[in-house]
């Protein structure tokens, strides 16, 4: 039995399990798996009740299943939205419905932001931050131009944009770092490969560091750089983000010299929250996750706890 009051005095009342509807962006990456498997999990301990939908990186997709939520009449809808643009209309459409929103791990770039009741996620332009930072400290040493190549994510979507941003605004201070590359491949290990090898066709030995937006890119651009006769880690800096257990065994073997954690166990969080609008609470507007980096030297002590 779901029953309390709310601030204001009114009393809320559900006499069954609360019903909680996901649109989950895709099962894009290890970290989107991993957040996956979190919701779904923390939804049962809490006994949720989870209408769960994939829409395999489609916006489209992610209205349909928000319309289906809506016939539905769930309690609370959760996003994890695939871009940060297209939003008005379709929570417009929510907020009509009386239906409360969160949104997690990505933003949406909206015009009224009451139409979503908090977001909980990364700081991922202080994420980009942090990569930029460890390459400023690398290369102190040197002084001579260092050529690196960016694999972004999504076009688009939030990770992309700000990870993006926060790197470029932190190493901008000093004009040896020059951007020889910088191109999408959609967080996939698969793209990664693909757009790394056709990027050392082009450039080859000129690149000396890369910056990965995720994880898996790296791994598959680690693929494509051995292919070509460099070695990893060492004729190119790799950085990479999220943290997952693939990555810090890279580490370990030498081939990724840094990881930025993203923490993909939003899953307790996010009933947590769903908890609390059903009881009428009012939520900060934004929750960040907390999370650290990754050094060859923590990666070690760290691989046998991940999760993911
Ligand atoms: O939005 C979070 C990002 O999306 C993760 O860093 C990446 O691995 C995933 O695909």
């Amino acid at each position: 039995d779901n029953s309390s009051t709310t601030p204001l005095g009114e009393s809320i009342t559900l006499s069954r399990p609360i019903v909680l509807g996901f649109s989950q962006l895709g099962s894009e990456s290890d970290w989107r798996n991993a957040n996956s498997l979190s919701i779904k999990e923390a939804a049962k301990e809490a006994g949720i009740d989870l209408l769960f939908e994939n829409a395999e990186q489609s916006q489209k997709k992610q209205f349909e299943a928000i319309r289906y939520f809506i016939e539905q009449k769930v309690d609370v809808i959760a996003i994890a939205p695939v871009i940060q643009s297209g939003w008005d209309s379709i929570l417009n459409e929510v907020q009509e419905a009386g239906i409360p929103v969160i949104i997690v791990d990505r933003v949406v770039d909206i015009e009224d932001i009451s139409r979503y009741v908090t977001f909980i996620g990364s700081d991922f332009y202080e994420e980009g931050r942090k990569a930029g930072k460890y390459l400023i400290d690398k290369m102190a040493g040197t002084s001579d131009p260092i050529g690196f190549v960016e694999l972004k994510g999504t076009a688009g979507s939030t990770p992309s944009i700000e990870r993006g941003n926060g790197f470029q605004d932190t190493i901008k201070q000093q004009d040896k770092f020059v951007m020889l590359k910088s191109q999408y491949a959609d967080f996939t290990h698969e793209q990664g490969r693909d757009v790394m090898r056709s990027i050392l066709q082009e450039m080859g030995s000129e690149i000396k560091v890369l910056y990965a937006h995720n994880d898996d890119m790296a791994l598959g651009a680690i693929e494509a750089i051995e292919e070509y006769g460099l070695e990893p880690g060492k004729d190119i800096i790799i950085i990479s983000v999220d943290g997952t257990r693939k990555a810090l065994e890279k580490m370990i073997e030498g081939k990724i010299n840094f990881v930025v954690e993203c923490n993909p166990l939003l899953g307790p969080n996010l009933m947590q929250v769903v908890n609390e609008i059903i009881e009428g609470r009012t939520l900060p507007k934004r929750i960040v996750t907390a999370e650290s980096v990754f050094t060859e030297v923590t990666a070690e002590r760290e691989v046998n706890n991940r999760k993911y």
